[in-house]
């Protein structure tokens, strides 16, 4: 879901090298484009291949078998990286970051990229404790990049002391502060509904839409990224929850409308991204239904509709809806808006090209009170949860 954002990692030789391979797996699983880069020394300590497995992209060695149309081939990757980062780092690279030394691969894309470089110091204390290698992270600080402190405990080496590689987590969460600098929804929770919805009919059919949940997927993802809270209540899909995302499944809808309201007065803004059903089979039955001569006449019964709902107990909630619409779309929307009593609603003409449900993508008009209705053009539904998100922000 972090689809937007490419980070270099790159590894040099020291034991803590192995610890990569989890913080490499992490980024990967949340959707981050990760291009590993290790030094010829760091391979001692860890293959390549678990790096590749992990990222999922070729790894980048540099060695004296390559010549020099290689390197300039990759130095591609520093224009295209958010962020680069040096994990673990060896009092050598340190030293060639701090006096722009190039010869070979990883110290190369340090110098041409201009994404923001996160530095991991972690060697021996007596190493990290040298004048000469804390003048150069000074340096290094002095031209903005960012040092990790290491941690203190027992050292590889037998020592007790600082130098140690700080715990994948801390590292981790410096990655996404770095990555995601906007908190703009520290101290905001978010409720949002996601996904289709199931009305059994009997124990093995039921009536759903073609929604597939990526669009509040995408939304929960950026709320998380700027440092919100989510609570995800989500029909049934088979794409994964952000990670840090309260996730609440539900089936139906009249299961979605009880766990919506149960969660109600904890939140502060709802998005109702979900393509809830309005109708169910009005009889469940508890046996397969058995087919007979002729036809079969299914009669439907309404079910609740939620944003309605919790439109008729606004008070200071901030509510969004979604409106697929396959005719007169801004009219629709606006009777849709008025109707539920939002403050924000998403109109989305479903019969576009590149646009609605399974798309990866999406083309909507954003609709607020007391602004024009501002239409967009086609864009990833992760860069549209941004937009939106922005909107909402502005109501704050
Ligand atoms: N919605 C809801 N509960 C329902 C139906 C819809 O909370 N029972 C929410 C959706 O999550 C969406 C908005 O209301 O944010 C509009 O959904 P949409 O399907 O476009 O509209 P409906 O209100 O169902 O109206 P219609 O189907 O007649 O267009």
């Amino acid at each position: 879901m972090n689809a937007s954002k490419t980070v270099i990692m790159g590894i040099t030789g020291g034991i803590a090298a192995y610890k990569s391979a989890d913080l490499v797996s992490r980024l990967y699983k949340v959707g981050t484009r990760v291009h590993v880069i290790m030094t010829p020394n760091a391979m001692q300590f860890i293959a390549p291949l678990t790096f590749r497995t992990l990222s999922g992209n070729p790894v980048l060695i540099d060695s004296f078998q390559e010549d020099s149309r290689w390197r300039v081939q990759h130095i591609g990757l520093a224009e295209e990286a958010d962020l680069m980062v040096i994990s673990p780092a060896t009092a050598n690279i340190i030293a060639k970051m701090a006096h722009g030394l190039a010869d070979d691969l990883l110290s190369t894309v340090v110098l041409a990229t201009r994404a923001p470089i996160l530095v991991v110091p972690s060697m021996n204390t007596n190493m990290y404790n040298n004048p000469i290698v804390q003048d150069n992270l000074g340096r290094l600080r002095d031209r903005g990049f960012h040092i990790l402190e290491p941690a203190e405990g027992e050292l590889a080496c037998g020592v007790t002391g600082k130098g140690r590689l700080p715990e994948v987590d801390e590292i981790y969460s410096k990655i996404t502060e770095l990555l995601f600098p906007r908190r703009d929804y520290e101290g905001k929770v978010v409720l949002i509904t996601s996904g289709p919805t199931q009305e059994a009919m009997d124990p093995v059919r039921y009536l759903t839409n073609r929604s597939t949940g990526k669009m509040g997927l995408a939304l929960a993802q950026e709320v998380i990224n700027r440092g919100g809270d989510v609570i995800l209540i989500t029909g049934p899909t088979h794409l994964s929850p952000p990670a840090g995302a309260c996730v609440v499944p539900v089936t139906s809808a009249r299961e979605m409308y009880d766990e919506v309201l149960r969660h109600y007065p904890q939140c502060d803004i709802v998005i109702g991204a979900a393509a809830v059903a309005d109708y169910r089979p009005k009889a469940y039955s508890g046996q397969k239904v058995k087919k007979k001569e002729g036809d079969l006449v299914i009669e439907l019964a309404r079910n609740p509709d939620i944003l309605a709902e919790l439109g008729k107990k606004k008070g200071n909630h901030i509510l969004v809806g979604f409106a697929a619409e396959t005719e007169d779309l801004l009219v629709n929307a606006q009777a849709k808006m008025d109707k539920k009593n939002l403050d924000v609603l998403i109109a989305n003409d479903v019969t576009q090209e590149g646009a609605g449900f399974g798309s990866d993508t999406n083309i909507v008009t954003i609709m607020a009170r007391d602004s024009e209705p501002l239409p967009l053009p086609q864009m990833l539904k992760g860069q549209l949860a941004a937009v939106i998100l922005d909107k909402i922000a502005g109501l704050f």
